[in-house]
């Protein structure tokens, strides 16, 4: 018999992955991972999974069928649960009050609804989706307007995991957050969570709060992330005009301990589903309580990241003789990181549509986002060619555009690419990825970001 039985809704990016380190590492409880979806769920269940992460088809073979379900049927995973995660997406609102910066509650709401209908027995439902501060609340107001008597404990458990690194991120956390009231029940409740982790994160890595810190310690750690971007990012283009080298330069500021060395490459833009969505949400909850300069503060964060994306296609086109009309360009990468399939807010979509409404021929290459960028570039249809392979994707091209730092652009034969390329050949790193100065010797033009570009003419 199982000890405890989990139950998770929303088999995404998040459920999906912590969901199955859990049932791994912890054989002694039956976890229940439910979405929707049909098509998903249905992946989940066979070896091609939807979503692509590194090492994660290997934990949910160890776990899948011993203890690892994946289904459709999410009345009764909520009936047979104890403790519910609940792992929807909660996207920026794109309508009525607050659209474009607030987020969209509609799916944590119904989830919460369902969850009331059909629980009879006790629930611990714990927050995993990034949520506004004070959600919390907004549930507990929900699950306990029942006159059925059964008590719900809101728990807020912020997902920190990176893609593309989750399942090392998820077994070897830094930490992991676990907010509760401070109520002898939500005590209780909360002990209940931290006894999951604990099966095998050190106690001192596992960090309880209230649960109004845990909510906002998610949005702030983004929002912290993606300020490190923009920093370096607006240094990159002051790098450009005076000489300095932003790689040189994030090197020694890194170098500071009490600075730190990560996060500070300059890059074409961050992306993903969080820094924006979560940015936008702090934004307005600064709005919401009268906090001007710190919602200004945060919103300058998103305009240089916008500015970046902006500048990078302005570069490109302006070197370019100011114009690209009927110019293959390729794209090398489009999701928004490396060793994901994600696309979601990469700096690639906002590029490529640019290119092409200045008509381009834009020419997208991607190991494991090609379906994504099908999908995020649809309406396009002369001016875009999708090509697994880069060597391919240049071939006839005046440019090609790092977008995403996959490891294996490095390891081309860019000799080789160089000879099918148009003359003269530019070569824009959005990632500053590759060999600078051998793609210069090989006869490359080339823009690295935050660096003087090396040209041949
Ligand atoms: C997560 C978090 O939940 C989100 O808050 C965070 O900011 C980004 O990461 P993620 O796992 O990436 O979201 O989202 P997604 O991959 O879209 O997965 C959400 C899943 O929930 C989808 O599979 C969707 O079908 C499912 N869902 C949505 C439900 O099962 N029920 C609903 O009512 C809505
Ligand atoms: C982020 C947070 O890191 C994670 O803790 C949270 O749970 C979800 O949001 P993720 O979006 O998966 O994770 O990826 P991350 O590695 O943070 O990268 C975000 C974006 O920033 C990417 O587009 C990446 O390319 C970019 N980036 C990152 C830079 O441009 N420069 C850097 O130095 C680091």
């Amino acid at each position: 018999m199982f000890s405890k039985r989990i139950a998770c809704i929303g088999a995404g990016y998040v459920g999906g992955p912590t969901m199955a380190v859990i049932a791994m590492k912890c054989p002694q409880y039956k976890v229940d991972v439910v979405d929707v979806s049909e098509a998903r769920i249905k992946a989940w269940q066979t070896d091609d999974l939807p979503i692509y992460e590194p090492g994660l088809l290997d934990v949910v073979k160890a776990a899948r069928g011993r203890n690892l379900f994946f289904s459709t049927d999410i009345r009764a995973a909520i009936r047979e649960s104890e403790i519910i995660f609940v792992s929807v997406n909660t996207p920026t609102k794109t309508f009525g009050e607050g659209a474009g910066k607030a987020a969209d509650l509609q799916y944590w709401e119904k989830v919460a609804r369902e969850i009331l209908h059909e629980s009879a027995s006790p629930k611990i439902v714990v927050e995993k989706s990034t949520l506004p501060v004070k959600t919390a609340q907004t549930m507990e107001n929900i699950l306990n307007a029942n006159g059925k008597k059964v008590p719900f404990e809101v728990i807020s458990n912020p997902e920190f995991l990176a893609e593309g690194t989750a399942i090392r991120d998820l077994l070897e956390p830094d930490r992991v957050l676990i907010g509760s009231r401070e109520t002898p029940t939500g005590l209780k409740a909360r002990q209940e969570i931290v006894d999951i982790y604990a099966n095998w994160v050190p106690p001192e890595r596992i960090l309880a709060s209230n649960i109004w810190s845990a909510e906002l310690s998610k949005l702030v750690a983004n929002a912290f992330l993606a300020q490190r971007i923009s920093s370096i990012n607006s240094i990159s283009a002051l790098c450009e005009k005076t000489d300095a080298s932003v790689l040189e330069v994030s090197r020694a500021v890194g170098m500071d301990s009490r600075i730190g060395g990560r996060f500070l490459n300059a890059s074409v833009g961050f992306g993903g589903s969080c820094f924006r969505k979560d940015i936008l949400n702090l934004v307005y909850i600064c709005e919401y309580y009268g906090l001007e300069e710190p919602a200004r503060y945060w919103e300058s964060v998103l305009r240089m990241n916008e500015y970046q994306e902006a500048r990078f296609v302005r570069n490109m086109i302006r070197e370019m003789f100011n114009t690209i009309v009927g110019k293959r360009i390729a794209l090398f990468g489009f999701a928004f990181k490396a060793d994901t399939s994600d696309t979601r807010e990469s700096p690639a979509i906002y590029v490529a549509r640019k290119l092409m409404d200045e008509k381009a021929q834009v020419a997208v290459t991607d190991p494991k986002a090609l379906e994504n960028a099908r999908i995020d570039l649809a309406g396009y249809g002369e001016n875009l060619d999708l090509v697994e392979d880069p060597y391919e994707a240049a071939r006839g091209a005046h440019a090609v555009a790092v977008m995403t730092e996959w490891e294996l652009y490095r390891a081309l034969d860019w000799e080789k690419i160089f000879q099918s390329m148009e003359k003269p050949a530019f070569l824009f790193d959005g990632r500053n990825l590759l060999d600078h100065e051998r793609l210069f010797r090989i006869g490359f033009n080339v823009y690295p970001l935050g660096k003087s570009p090396l040209k041949h003419f």
